[in-house]
């Protein structure tokens, strides 16, 4: 029955996310979904909950409706066409409302599986993945890669990040990227950020040696 559910929602989520351009495309739904197993198992959490939590996590995000209630509603819409039982789809709904919105500025989490889902989500945000992905973003919406003319900011008001001329890909990094390795909740997700966290350092520094030719 579980099984057969994960196997819907998942075939769910796919349709959902075709032709999604914005970074919440289906293979990094798989990411999250991997990485939530792979930590609630070592975290001893519920593996079910974790699963249909992270399959759903971006499909209420605010990119793809109108409103923050009408993506609850789909997808409280979705599990009960699944027959998931009322207590399961609470605690995956309010997983889902904690931290699909603008992670990080959210309430602190106290549930485990919230914890897990959310860590994982940061994890595909950082490392090679999340390089990729900060990349991909960028060229998306016109942003240039770096601009020695722009100073680095680790802040960037709504306003300014929609400004193409106030902000590049590098900068990202200093804004967002760098910060998630000491925002993670779990042990296991600390321990996973580390390494992908000290990949980014040497991306960048890499990265300003080429730029003055100095590699
Ligand atoms: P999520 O809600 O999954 O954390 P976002 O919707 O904020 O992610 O972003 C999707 C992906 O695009 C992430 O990998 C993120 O780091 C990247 N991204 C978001 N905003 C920018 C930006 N201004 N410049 C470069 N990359 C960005
Ligand atoms: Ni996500």
């Amino acid at each position: 029955m579980k099984d057969t559910i994960i196997k819907n929602t998942e075939e769910y989520v796919r349709n959902e996310l075709q032709g999604e351009g914005s970074g919440h495309d289906w293979w990094h739904i798989y990411r999250v979904t991997q990485l939530s197993k792979k930590i609630a198992q070592k975290e001893g959490a519920n593996l079910y909950i974790c699963t249909l939590a992270a399959l759903l996590h971006d499909i209420a995000d605010e990119k793809l409706n109108e409103s923050e209630e009408g993506g609850i509603m789909k997808v409280k819409n979705w599990l009960q066409s699944q027959s998931v039982e009322t207590s399961d789809m609470e605690i995956i709904l309010e997983i889902i409302s904690t931290i699909s919105f603008k992670g990080g500025n959210g309430p602190a989490l106290t549930m485990l599986e919230a914890k897990i889902v959310q860590d994982a989500d940061r994890l595909d945000a950082i490392g090679a993945i999340g390089i990729s992905r900060c990349f991909a973003y960028s060229g998306s919406i016109g942003t240039v890669i770096y601009d020695p003319k722009i100073p680095i900011r680790d802040k960037l008001t709504k306003e300014e990040y929609r400004q193409k001329e106030k902000s590049t890909a590098i900068n990202h990094f200093y804004e967002k990227l760098l910060k998630l390795k000491d925002l993670m909740n779990t042990k296991t997700g600390k321990e996973m950020a580390v390494k992908r966290h000290e990949y980014m350092e040497g991306f960048l520094e890499e990265f300003y040696g080429e730029w003055e030719g100095e590699k």
